[in-house]
């Protein structure tokens, strides 16, 4: 058995383990500033969702770890407010410190309640890779719908439903080319990878990609944008193998 197929075996088996979001932070926030091209490039293909001067625009950022996106926006200008259900990531990013002309804060909170954010108080909402973490895609998405001004966006990232399906791995194809293994997408529901070194060992929901569409027209909103983006040359040259693939869906829509 080689290395690929040893893991994914080890992903069905399933071996139990009772890692949250909260108590993976240290470890995230440090791969974070220690340099993920993954991250990096996820970060560059929601911002580019963005206008470059938000100005006077009320942000919120949702499911904002450790704040990378958060100041981002504030960086352009935005009042931001990240919220993440995570306090010990709620402390990493207040250590983070503020971003100028804007502003940031920080508050503990779960995207399907949004409970302290007031009602018609945003003009955007950003959520990176973090839709795929909530249990509720309808109570995020009335949450969010609730927050939203009348005129407001949502843009919001996800690992790509169709390659990051549950319990995917690597082969080694006969040509020597290594290749992405997919058996479970149609399996909706809660995942998690029972490789220690992997972010997904946190656990995460997984959508297919009509399963997120069908939600976003569920809550009245208009699609505007849709992209898989092609990886980077920094991630394609950290992970050859994810070359072809691209890692991150990203979609905007705007308040219907
Ligand atoms: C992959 S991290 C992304 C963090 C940040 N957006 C970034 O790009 O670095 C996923 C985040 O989703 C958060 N999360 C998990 N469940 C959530 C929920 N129900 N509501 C909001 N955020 C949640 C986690 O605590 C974690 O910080």
């Amino acid at each position: 058995m080689n290395e690929n197929s040893e893991s994914a075996q080890r992903d069905r088996e399933g071996v139990e383990n009772a890692d949250t979001w909260d108590s993976i932070a240290d470890w995230y926030v440090e791969l974070l500033r220690s340099g993920s091209a993954l991250n990096d490039f996820d970060r560059v293909i929601l911002l580019e969702q963005l206008p470059a001067d938000l100005t006077g625009q009320q942000v919120l950022d949702v499911g904002c770890g450790e704040g990378l996106i958060t100041r981002a926006v504030a960086t352009r200008g935005a009042t931001a407010l990240g919220i993440d259900p995570s306090p010990r990531m709620i402390e990493h990013a207040r250590s983070g410190g503020g971003a100028e002309p804007g502003s940031v804060a920080y508050a503990v909170d779960d995207a399907c309640l949004l409970a302290t954010v007031a009602s018609d108080s945003m003009d955007w909402v950003t959520a990176g890779l973090a839709l795929n973490n909530v249990p509720d895609l309808d109570a995020a998405l009335a949450a969010v719908r609730r927050v939203l001004r009348p005129a407001g966006r949502l843009t919001f990232t996800v690992p790509h439903p169709c390659f990051e399906a549950p319990h995917a791995s690597w082969t080694q194809a006969a040509d020597g080319t290594t290749r992405r293994v997919v058996g479970d997408y149609l399996a909706e529901g809660f995942w998690r990878s029972a490789n220690r070194s992997a972010v997904r060992r946190a656990g995460n929901h997984h959508r297919t990609l009509t399963g997120y569409l069908r939600a976003l027209l569920r809550h009245g909103f208009v699609l505007e944008h849709a992209d898989e983006p092609r990886p980077s040359a920094a991630v394609a040259a950290q992970q050859p193998e994810r070359a072809g693939l691209p890692p991150f869906l990203v979609l905007l829509a705007r308040c219907g």
